[in-house]
């Protein structure tokens, strides 16, 4: 049986167990995929003792992607570019750290018809989410990066060379610059957070992605749909990542992911 799973603090709310286990299922795997909590504190022994117990890989989550990618053995480049891993592969005693987050995005975004190059995008936030987001924007001439704190930009800025700084007190007029996609990767807009009091302006922005999905539809999402332009959100990013995650661990890819995705999206909208 393939052993695998997700780790993370708190992890009780993911939904990766539910897609992975639907996905052995529809592909007759004998497989399990179970959610492993560990505290910071705790995170390298309990991934130490998953590898023991025969996982042969772990998806991880919040807090630990940036530690799992330090305990790693070797990493794929993407990871390091990032500077976290979302997958730790456990294989001949050794840890292989990947990142298939960015791959998500980008599966996100081209699913719904938009584009991974051009002039201009436009990015909100400079937290755990933005650097996979920033990776997967290299073809973009210049990407505009907004972040509350100013210096958590300036730091993603140096590692990206096509990104710029912008001001958050600025925010407002990213909405109207002409861009090829506008992305929110901040939590504003999530439920128990304040929205993200975006306007859309004129020409704005080709496509629009919000890494939230709870709610599924955030204001910003709505603006966009009104303004007939294609959407994405956080569920999207969460199965098309789990797409190369389940190809890692099963040796085949899913059957049936975007159907995995629209039932996730009418049980959760
Ligand atoms: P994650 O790892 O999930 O991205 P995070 O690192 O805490 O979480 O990042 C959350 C993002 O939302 C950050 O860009 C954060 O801005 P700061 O870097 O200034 O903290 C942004 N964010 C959260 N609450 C915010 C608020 N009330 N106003 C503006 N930005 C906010």
């Amino acid at each position: 049986m393939i052993r695998a799973g997700v780790i993370g603090h708190p992890v009780s709310h993911s939904l990766s167990p539910r897609i992975h286990n639907r996905w052995f299922e529809e592909t007759e795997i004998d497989g399990r995929y179970e959610a492993i909590d560990a505290r910071p504190e705790d995170f390298v022994e309990a991934v130490r003792r998953a590898a023991g117990d025969g996982f042969v890989a772990l998806n991880v989550t919040i807090p630990h992607k940036e530690k799992a990618l330090e305990i790693a053995d070797e990493a794929s480049p993407s990871a390091r570019a990032i500077g976290a891993a979302n997958l730790l592969v456990f294989r001949d005693g050794k840890i292989f750290a990947e990142n298939t987050d960015w791959c998500g995005f980008a599966e996100a975004v081209e699913r719904e018809g938009g584009s991974l190059a051009g002039d201009t995008a436009v990015v909100l936030g400079a937290g755990g989410a933005a650097a996979g987001i920033l990776y997967a924007l290299q073809d973009f001439e210049n990407v505009l990066l907004a972040n509350r704190t100013r210096a958590r930009a300036e730091a993603l800025a140096g590692r990206f060379p096509n990104v710029t700084v912008v001001d958050w007190e600025k925010k407002l007029e990213l909405g109207a610059t002409e861009s090829g996609l506008f992305v929110n990767t901040t939590s504003l807009g999530m439920a128990g957070y304040p929205t993200l009091g975006m306007i859309l302006g004129d020409p704005g922005p080709a496509m629009v992605v919000d890494i939230v999905y709870a709610p599924m539809e955030t204001k910003l999402i709505r603006a966009a749909r009104k303004a007939g332009k294609p959407v994405a959100n956080g569920l999207s990013m969460l199965v098309w990542q789990a797409v190369p995650s389940f190809e890692a661990f099963a040796g085949i890819p899913p059957k049936r992911p975007a159907a995995t995705l629209a039932d996730l999206e009418a049980e959760l909208s």
